[in-house]
């Protein structure tokens, strides 16, 4: 099968929008099938930047790109990102852009709940990017949700409005927050629906004639496995599942034609919000890391906390998330660094863990068992050949190689899109 399914292996930004345009243009269609504004893609091609959250980002390649219903989708935040985009010269119209008439939607209720959850909280919050994306699935499992394709049966709307407005504005109301008019919704809704009709379809049935004529399939995942609702961190993670396998769900197709699973992770650790992190570095080389690879949140604008690569928490995700192979971005910002640790294990009291365990209390007190290895003193920046890596670069992505336990097929050297190291292809399968 020669489609190809992009997660990510860490915390999120490992430079999946990197990866997928660069793939992208080999695709047909490349299809987001989590997730929500909360995510933030950044794409550099030449002298122009694409920051994108809702948008495949197969768009910039003019490729076709399908929201599927597996995305939470803020019908506001999707028409101001077109226009942003379009601005910077690029087109989306119904023509290149579909989206899951089943997808459920973001309404303004959904951000206001999130930040005033997160807001009493305190301390404990989880750092979320307030965007409603958490609200939004709650919406969606309890059976609560305005679809897409509501906004076409205005009757069906208002009497949904009416019974999602008796339990946020409830909610809202304890929260001491101000609560939401039906009206005002409706009408909004009823606005926004001419400008967001035209890209509704049903996907799946797109998908199912991709998978007939033979078109390749990109699936683009948001967020990453140490996110993942089920999987990563709880609860210091997003609502939604990240691994490949909510790539069949989300899109309305089979989980055989998902195709080949590349995680996507950094050559060292991020993470922004909250939560365990146990190669999180507080010093000067963790500050470098931040400053060199640039690690400010697309979405949130918060500094990225940064540390060593995490090998041990990257198997995981390898092994839960169906990872095949890995692509190993930003290589260079470690270029200088004379030594490297990477964590091949944890030390929980008298107990060592080749795993990150489930319960709150035993993540948090996970202390990393390091290897080190050594640095180099060339650049790796810009590097379009295995070849053009200093020695000791090589033998960091082998070393990773082994620990993670997926070969690694593609490397990254720089933010620019052909910046790029194709070790083996990933269509091929
Ligand atoms: P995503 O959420 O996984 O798509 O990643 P983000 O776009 O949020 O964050 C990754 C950041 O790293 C972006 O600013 C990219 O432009 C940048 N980036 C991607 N690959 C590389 C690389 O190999 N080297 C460097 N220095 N930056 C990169
Ligand atoms: P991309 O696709 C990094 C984090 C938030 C917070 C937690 C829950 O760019 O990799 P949410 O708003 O989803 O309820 O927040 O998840 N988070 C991300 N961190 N990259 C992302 O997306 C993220 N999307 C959500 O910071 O800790
Ligand atoms: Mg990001």
């Amino acid at each position: 099968m020669a489609n190809v399914a992009v997660i990510g292996a860490q915390w999120g930004d490992e430079g999946k929008g990197k990866v997928v345009d660069w793939l992208a243009s080999r695709a047909e269609i490349v299809v987001r099938f989590q997730g929500g504004h909360n995510a933030g893609h950044t794409l550099v091609v030449g002298e122009q930047t694409y920051k994108l959250s809702l948008l495949p980002s197969g768009v910039v390649r003019g490729k076709l790109g399908i929201i599927g219903n597996g995305v939470v989708l803020d019908p506001q935040a999707l028409l101001d990102e077109i226009a942003r985009v379009t601005a910077q010269g690029l087109a989306v119209t119904p023509e290149n852009l579909r989206i899951a008439e089943n997808v459920p939607l973001i309404l303004p209720l959904h951000p206001a709940l999130d930040k005033a959850r997160e807001a009493a909280r305190g301390e404990d919050r989880i750092g979320t990017t307030g965007r409603g994306i958490g609200p939004a699935y709650e919406d969606k499992v309890a059976r609560r949700s305005i679809r897409l394709c509501d906004l076409a049966e205005p009757a069906t709307l208002s009497a949904k409005l009416d019974e999602l407005l008796l339990h946020h504005n409830s909610l809202l109301r304890g929260l001491g927050a101000p609560e939401f008019a039906k009206q005002e919704l409706l009408d909004q809704l009823l606005a926004l629906a001419p400008r967001l009709l035209p890209f509704a379809e049903a996907a799946w049935e797109r998908l199912d004639a991709a998978r007939h004529s033979g078109a390749r399939v990109l699936f683009e995942g948001a967020q990453a496995v140490m996110l993942d609702v089920d999987h990563g961190t709880y609860p210091y993670v997003t609502s939604s599942n990240t691994v490949a396998g909510n790539a069949a769900a989300g899109a309305g197709i089979g989980p055989d034609a998902i195709g080949m699973v590349l995680g996507i992770a950094k050559a060292y650790s991020t993470r922004v919000g909250a939560g365990p992190f146990p190669t999180e570095l507080h010093d000067e080389i963790g500050r470098g890391l931040g400053d060199r690879g640039n690690e400010y949140g697309t979405v949130t604008g918060r500094r990225r906390r940064c540390g060593w690569f995490d090998a041990c928490l990257v198997r995981q995700a390898v092994k839960v998330g169906g990872i095949q192979g890995i692509a190993l971005t930003k290589l260079d910002v470690l270029d200088g660094l004379e030594e490297l640790k990477i964590c091949t294990g944890y030390r929980i009291g008298a107990e060592t863990l080749r795993r990150l365990p489930a319960a709150m209390g035993a993540q948090a007190a996970a202390q990393p068992i390091y290897e080190t290895l050594e640095g180099w003193s060339g650049s790796t920046r810009g590097a379009r050949s295995y070849a053009e890596l200093p020695a000791a670069a090589v033998k960091y992505v082998r070393r990773i190689e082994e620990l993670v336990e997926a070969p690694v097929v593609l490397l990254s050297t720089s933010p620019e899109r052909d910046d790029t190291i194709t070790l083996r292809d990933p269509f091929a399968g």
